[in-house]
């Protein structure tokens, strides 16, 4: 029982002294420290972004299995988005100064009114430089239920990823080392961390940490789409707002239809839930990677997709299947950026499938004939209107996604 007191007593003056240690090492934020910055007197909201009652639950008719959309959430239990990390996020991820000349940020290739994506078909890096892909819009990347990144996931998770780009050799080109060492040497940094973990340690961890925050931040709720669909109970309801060929399109996005070789498909089976992402397999799927194809080569050449990151056959010619949203400004489309516009993607679907060895049911069948959705001329320009609601202006062009430096 003695023992017990001691114990708990010790324990009582440990937990004291550790919270009397956080309040000395807490450093406020300082004015001069942070004069290069434009940030805001309060914190943005990056943690609470109320998400509205179709992504907390599906609100399809059952046969759609789709599950809410906070089930495709990939945030980790030990990184939850935080105001002060988001914030620092930010300014990291508009940082000129973290490349190999000082001439390359994140939002250089991610460019906020191109939802977050670049509207070149290769995007150029520090030392001019084109990247090997597309790049790719971000937002919604958080609901990207297998939580792997870029096109071919080698990236095993958001904070893995968000490291890549300063290590890659065309897109920034520094070290680690070099990395933090930048980050040391810029006085808005200490407070920053101060404010986002608690004390002014600089280290890959919380520099991962921070940016993988700020990008799970970028939800969109503000689209033309949200905006009609909150005026109705269903998403496949006409949308009072909506023009009739947006209503079609929309029907003609989320409704099985039967392709040319008997088999039914829709968009919405790859491109899941009023999120628009990438599937979430059933409870007995056993890949680790959703990643698929939608046909766009009959044999993959130079560029293998995932096969590249795993080595399975299985997985050649397959790649991330990218969130929808904010579609509408970001072309050009696919991983290597090979369609200029929305109507070539429809008219590739409509017509331009090939029979890729990894092609899956429903766009081929068990005779192995390849499936396309044979849409009227009509019908292509309502999906392309369609994903036109899909651009959610209001949150591209939110301050709290803006460039940080004066
Ligand atoms: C020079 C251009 C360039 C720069 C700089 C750049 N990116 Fe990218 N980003 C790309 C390209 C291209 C891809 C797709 C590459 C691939 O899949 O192989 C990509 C992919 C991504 C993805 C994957 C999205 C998904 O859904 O899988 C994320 C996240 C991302 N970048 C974040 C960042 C962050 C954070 C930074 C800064 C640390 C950054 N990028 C810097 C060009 C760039
Ligand atoms: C079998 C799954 C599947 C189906 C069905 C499907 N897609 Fe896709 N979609 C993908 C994949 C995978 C990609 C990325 C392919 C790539 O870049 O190699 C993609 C890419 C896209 C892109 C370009 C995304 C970007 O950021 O460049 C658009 C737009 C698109 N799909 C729209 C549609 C529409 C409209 C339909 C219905 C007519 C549809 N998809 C049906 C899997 C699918």
């Amino acid at each position: 029982m003695k023992n017990l007191i001691a114990t708990l007593l010790l324990m009582v003056i440990v937990l004291c002294s550790c919270s009397t240690t956080d309040d000395e090492q807490y450093t406020p934020i300082d004015d001069n420290q942070l004069a290069e910055l434009n940030l805001p007197e309060d914190y943005f909201n990056y943690a609470n972004i109320e998400l509205p009652d179709y992504y907390t639950e599906s609100q399809f008719p059952d046969q759609f299995q789709f599950q809410a959309v906070t089930a495709y959430d990939n945030t980790p239990s030990n990184n939850v988005v935080t105001d002060a990390g988001a914030t620092l996020g930010r300014v990291l991820f508009y940082d000129k100064k973290l490349s190999a000349n000082g001439s390359t940020s994140c939002a250089s290739c991610h460019q906020a009114a191109n939802g977050f994506s670049d509207v070149r078909v290769l995007s150029e890096g520090f030392d001019g430089e084109f990247t090997r892909r597309h790049s790719m819009g971000l937002a919604n990347a958080r609901f990207y239920a297998d939580g792997q990144f870029f096109w071919d996931e080698r990236a095993q998770t958001l904070e893995e990823q968000v490291l890549m780009p300063f290590q890659d050799e065309v897109e920034m080109g520094l070290t680690l080392t070099e990395l933090v060492q930048i980050v040391n040497d810029q006085e808005y940094y200490p407070p920053l961390m101060s404010e986002a973990f608690g004390d002014a340690t600089i280290n890959t961890d919380r520099i991962s940490s921070a940016l993988a925050q700020f990008v799970r931040s970028m939800v969109s709720t503000t689209s033309r789409y949200d905006q009609a669909r909150s005026e109705v109970s269903s998403p496949l309801a006409p949308f009072p707002s909506f023009t009739t060929e947006e209503n079609q399109g929309k029907q003609l996005f989320f409704i099985p239809r039967e392709l040319t070789n008997g088999e039914m498909a829709n968009c919405a089976a790859c491109h899941q839930t009023e999120a628009f992402v990438g599937p979430l397999p059933n409870i007995n799927f056993t890949l680790t990677s959703f990643a698929t194809t939608n046909g766009l080569d009959a044999t993959s050449t130079t560029d293998l997709g995932v096969n590249e990151a795993t080595g399975n056959p299985n997985d050649i010619g397959k790649f991330k299947v990218p969130s929808l949203k904010n579609i509408g400004i970001t072309p050009p489309y696919m991983h290597d950026g090979r369609f200029p516009t929305l109507e070539e993607v429809v008219s590739h679907y409509s017509s331009g499938i090939k029979n890729h060895s990894s092609l899956i049911t429903p766009l081929v069948n068990s005779n192995g004939e390849v499936g396309q959705f044979n849409f009227t001329q009509a019908e292509q320009n309502a999906l392309v209107a369609f994903l036109n609601t899909l651009t959610d202006i209001q949150m591209i062009s939110d301050e709290k996604y803006s460039n940080p430096f004066n």
